[in-house]
C-alpha cells in the first residue's frame, strides 16, 4: 500500500506557509515539489472557461468526464494540463478562489483524483503538499507532516502575496466538508510556524525526516 518511491505529505490550511516550505525541502531533498491544490484550481478554471455555474456536484460532473485533465512532472514540478492547456497564472484568479473549494468538496471528483495523484509516486519521489495528501491520499507514507499558523499569521502572510480575498471562507469550506476535510493525521508531525522562519521549518522537517528514516 505503500508508494513505490518515497512520499513527504504536507498538509494544512492556507497561507500557513506550507506551500514555500514545501518547494524548498523538495529542492534541498532534490526531489519533485507537486502542489496538489494546483489540480483542483486547473480544474476549476477549466469549468469556468467553459461558462459552467459551479453550484453542486450534478452541474459539473457532466463537464469534467469529458475533459482530458494530465498530470505531470518536468523539471521536478507538476504540471497540470486541461485539455492540452496550462492555466499558468490564471489559476490564482479571484473567480477561481471563490469557486475552487467548492469544486474540492465533491466526493465523486476525489475519489477520481486519487488515482492520478498516486500514479505521480510510481515513478517520482515527491514532496506533495495539500489538505489530505497524509489522510487520503498517501495514508501509508511514513513522512508526513501538518503545518499550521494563526489565524492572524496567515491572513498576514496571504495579504503578502498580493491576495485581497479573505481565506476564512475557503479554510471553513476544506475543514467542514465531509470528503477528506483538512485535518491533521494521527501520525503526522504537527508544526506551528507562526514564530519560525522558512529555514527553522525545513531544518525540523529534514530533521524528522531523518528520525523517521527517509533516504537522505
Ligand atoms: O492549496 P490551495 O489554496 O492551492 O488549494 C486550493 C483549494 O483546493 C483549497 O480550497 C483546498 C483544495 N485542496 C483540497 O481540497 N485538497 C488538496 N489536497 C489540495 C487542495
Amino acid at each position: 500500500e505503500a508508494p513505490r518511491c518515497p512520499v513527504v505529505a504536507i498538509d494544512g490550511p492556507s497561507a500557513s506557509g506550507k506551500s514555500t516550505v514545501a518547494k524548498s525541502l523538495a529542492q534541498a531533498l532534490g526531489i519533485a515539489y507537486c502542489n496538489s491544490g494546483l489540480v483542483y484550481r486547473a480544474i476549476t478554471w477549466g469549468l469556468i472557461a467553459k461558462g459552467v455555474t459551479i453550484e453542486r456536484e450534478p452541474v459539473f460532473k457532466t463537464t469534467v468526464r469529458q475533459m482530458k485533465i494530465e498530470c505531470q512532472i518536468e523539471g521536478n514540478e507538476l504540471h497540470v494540463r486541461i485539455d492540452g492547456k496550462e492555466p499558468g497564472q490564471e489559476a490564482r484568479s479571484p473567480e477561481v478562489n471563490a469557486a475552487v473549494s467548492h469544486v474540492a468538496a465533491s466526493p465523486w471528483l476525489r475519489k477520481r483524483l486519487l488515482p492520478i495523484f498516486r500514479q505521480l509516486a510510481e515513478e517520482h519521489s515527491l514532496v506533495m503538499e495539500g489538505r489530505d495528501i497524509g489522510t487520503a491520499v498517501f495514508p501509508a507514507t511514513r513522512y508526513k507532516f501538518y503545518i499550521d499558523a494563526d489565524p492572524k499569521v496567515r491572513e498576514q502572510r496571504r495579504q503578502k502575496q498580493g491576495e485581497t480575498d479573505s481565506i476564512e471562507d475557503r479554510d471553513w469550506e476544506d475543514r467542514s466538508r465531509t470528503a477528506a476535510p483538512l485535518r491533521c493525521a494521527a501520525d503526522a508531525a504537527f508544526l506551528d510556524s507562526s514564530r519560525m522562519t522558512v529555514e527553522e521549518v525545513v531544518r525540523r522537517l529534514l530533521d524528522e525526516l531523518r528520525k523517521r528514516g527517509f533516504p537522505l
